[in-house]
């Protein structure tokens, strides 16, 4: 079982502007089908955490809810969960719900969708496998962060996907 931070980023390293908006990667061209994409990705996932930020985005922005694996969400807020959707809330340490997340995806991997310091939350107990970025060609300047930690890694795979620069690294500890 694998825990895979899968995610698209800035070239210099930000998920999202200052003001959560991901219309700077929504306008770039991917081949779903190509290299490193999003479909073949999340085949192999069997559940998945993300942070209340990027939960509230995708209720705002999805055209319902689409994942059929169960989601923690970590938050410190009550916050609404879509008809028919697997949501579970957390907060604090993140080992108790990966112990949760491992036991309910059997067989899969796990997916920490984001953003970065709930990443960063997992590198820290030594619970983050494997990293995997699609660079968009643009810079933000600021933003929320891919990853604010200092961590070793090793590229293992890379791959161009159309505007994608997409790179896969294994995570080796703390740098
Ligand atoms: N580019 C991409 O592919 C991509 C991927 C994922 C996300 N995103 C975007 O990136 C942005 C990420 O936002 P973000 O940096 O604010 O990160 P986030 O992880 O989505 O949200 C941060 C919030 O999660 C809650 N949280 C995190 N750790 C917690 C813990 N251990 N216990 C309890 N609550 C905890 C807190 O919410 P409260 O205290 O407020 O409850 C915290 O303010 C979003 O706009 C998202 O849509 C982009």
């Amino acid at each position: 079982m694998t825990t895979h931070y899968f995610t698209a980023s800035s070239l210099d390293g930000f998920i999202a502007t200052p003001e959560h908006s991901l219309d700077w990667l929504l306008k770039q061209d991917f081949d779903t089908r190509g290299p490193m994409a999003y479909p073949a990705f999340i085949e192999q996932i069997g559940a998945l955490a993300m942070g209340a930020s990027t939960y509230e985005w995708v209720l705002a922005h999805d055209e319902g809810w689409s994942y059929r694996q169960p989601a923690w969400v970590f938050s410190h807020r009550e916050l609404p969960v879509p008809d028919g959707a697997d949501v579970r809330f957390a907060r604090g340490d993140v080992r108790e719900v990966h112990a949760a997340m491992t036991e309910a995806a059997g067989d899969l991997d796990l997916w920490v969708v984001g953003g970065g310091e709930l990443a960063g939350q997992f590198a820290d107990a030594g619970l983050l496998d494997e990293i995997w970025v699609q660079f968009a060609p643009v810079t933000l300047g600021q933003g929320a962060p891919l990853l604010p930690r200092a961590l070793d890694l090793e590229l293992v795979d890379v791959a161009r996907n159309r505007a994608f620069l997409c790179g896969r690294y294994r995570v080796l500890g703390a740098l």
